[in-house]
């Protein structure tokens, strides 16, 4: 062989060498379950991100189980994963299984719900939204809503998301916070309607059942539920929008198709749309780059007046 052709075959097995080197990241993705619209979003956006990222996704659905979360954690640790991800269902309870995670040297990202730990290195990152902003805006939208009817006593029902999770703490949290020192906004009944749309539903019918007329605000801490709760509205007679006004977090399409049929008056925007991010985050936690703790996603607040425009812009 001349040096060219040698130079040539050593130039060609040096560009060959990365592809056999690079190993891909292997993640376990613990999610939460198929609850809502935006859930089925988070979820996609995670694959999608994984795929182009060329990261090994082994996904379980925990269907809304803290236990399956914990198997699952267990089960990724048993299989060696590069690093463990974990959108837990309620923020109690991790400790111990954390705990296993980081004695097996497995670092774990938090994704979209936060947990509730003394210690803070049983994780690595948290990446997702401000769930207390969120229902602050949700109680700021409101009060100004309010000047608009002066002397107006305004009675609020609230469907809860899931108990003991952190969206339903915290935006409980923020939202009540807002309307604070407001004397005509007042929460009458609270329950939670476990972020789904049948629950929604369910649970809205029992609040018209016990109060009839006089509720004239629904909160609702997601979208689906708010949705559920409208046709519940509907079948009660009323209109949702006008006699019952309607606040939801989340911002799916399917929120913004209710504010243009005029049922829905405004939802505060918690963004889904994780993968990216979060693939980022696994590439650099893996090459023992620094990250930081608190990764927060910016959001806006879409009320019924900028619906129709804002509809075809929407990506989940
Ligand atoms: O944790 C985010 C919340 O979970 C979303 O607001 C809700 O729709 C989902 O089920």
């Amino acid at each position: 062989m001349n040096t060219t052709r040698r130079i040539l075959l050593l130039a060609a097995m040096a560009a060959a060498i990365p592809a056999y080197a690079a190993k891909p990241i292997v993640m376990g993705f613990s999610q939460v379950g198929a609850e809502s619209e935006w859930r089925t979003a988070m979820t996609n956006s995670v694959k999608a991100a994984a795929k182009a990222q060329n990261i090994t996704l082994k996904f379980a659905d925990a269907q809304q189980r803290q236990e399956n979360q914990v198997k699952a954690i267990r089960s990724f640790i048993a299989q060696r994963v590069d690093v463990i991800v974990v959108a837990p269902v309620v923020e109690s309870g991790w400790e111990t299984v954390l705990r296993e995670a980081k004695a097996a040297g497995i670092p774990v990202i938090l994704a979209d719900r936060a947990v509730d730990v003394k210690d803070s290195t049983l994780y690595t990152t948290f990446i997702g939204s401000d769930f207390v902003e969120e229902g602050r805006k949700a109680g700021r939208w409101l009060i100004e809503r309010a000047k608009k009817s002066p002397g107006k006593q305004f009675n609020i029902v609230e469907l809860q998301g899931t108990v003991g999770s952190a969206p339903a703490i915290d935006r409980k949290a923020g939202f009540e916070e807002a309307i604070k020192g407001a004397a005509n906004l007042k929460i009458t009944r609270s329950q939670t309607g476990d972020f789904t749309r049948s629950k929604g539903k369910e649970v809205m019918e029992a609040f018209l059942k016990a109060q009839g007329k006089s509720i004239n605000v629904l909160y609702a801490h997601n979208d689906d539920m708010a949705i559920g709760a409208i046709q519940a509205i509907e079948e009660a007679g009323l209109k949702p929008g006008t006699d019952i006004l309607v606040i939801s977090v989340d911002a799916v399409k399917g929120a913004f198709q209710a504010m243009v049929a005029g049922k829905l008056n405004v939802t505060v925007e918690c963004n889904p749309l994780l993968g990216p991010q979060l693939m980022q985050a696994a590439q650099d936690i893996v090459a023992k780059k620094p990250v930081p703790k608190r990764i927060t996603t910016i959001e806006g607040v879409f009320p019924a007046e900028v619906a129709a425009r804002e509809l075809p812009n929407r990506k989940y």
